[in-house]
């Protein structure tokens, strides 16, 4: 079983994509850690992430960049969208993502474009959303919790901008896949949420 979890940031899509495979017993990739690697490459190398030579360039990071903490931050998710509207960038992480899918006893997989590109065949696909409001509140605590400064209206900001850049990019746009269930989380607690997503995995399995 392929399990296709996708949505925008924040969206608790990761929460319940690794809860997803604790339940089921399967191996989980976040495959936003690949394009954030990519973002977080090019800024080593002093590349432009709008540039693509310099993003493919970057694809060649190391698999120990893969447990650098500064992957998570919001500056290397601001890069990791711009590199990912490069075509070369997505083809470089393809087979990569797709190995990974394909693997004998299935997997869970959580992105934008796992449903629509990846493992576009497998019939259990959830399409994780949340309001920016609440997004943008869930980042904040996040933050706060690990003694980060940071403003509400900022996230809010920059996620309402990473939505419109991934929403709009000509490849792979984030949008929900064919046969997708939608799952919206905003009123949701973190329990509530993987309880929904266990039932929408039972009816589509
Ligand atoms: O999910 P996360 O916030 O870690 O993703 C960072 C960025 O990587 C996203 O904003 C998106 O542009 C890109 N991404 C993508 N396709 C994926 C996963 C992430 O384009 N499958």
């Amino acid at each position: 079983m392929i399990i296709a979890v996708d949505g925008p940031t924040a969206s608790g899509k990761g929460t319940i994509a690794k809860a997803l495979a604790t339940h089921y017993g399967l191996p989980h990739l976040d495959t936003g850690l690949l394009y954030r690697a990519v973002g977080r490459q090019v800024a080593l190398n002093g590349g432009n992430p709008d540039d693509a030579m310099d993003a493919l360039a970057a694809c060649g990071f190391a698999d120990s960049l893969l447990d650098d903490p500064e992957l998570r931050s919001e500056a290397t998710g601001g890069l990791a969208s711009r590199v990912s509207v490069h075509a070369g960038v997505r083809q470089a992480l393809y087979e990569r993502q797709r190995a990974f899918a394909t693997q004998a006893g299935g997997a869970v997989l959580d992105g934008r474009d796992i449903g629509t590109v990846i493992a576009p065949e497998t019939p259990v696909k959830l399409f994780v959303v949340a309001s920016v409001a609440a997004r943008a509140a869930r980042r904040h605590a996040e933050m706060l919790a690990q003694g980060r400064a940071a403003s509400l209206e900022g996230i809010a900001a920059d996620l309402a901008a990473r939505d419109e850049r991934d929403r709009n990019r000509a490849q792979a746009p984030l949008r929900a896949a064919q046969g997708a269930v939608t799952l919206d989380t905003s009123d949701l607690d973190r329990n509530a949420a993987i309880a929904a997503a266990i039932a929408i995995v039972e009816a589509l399995r």
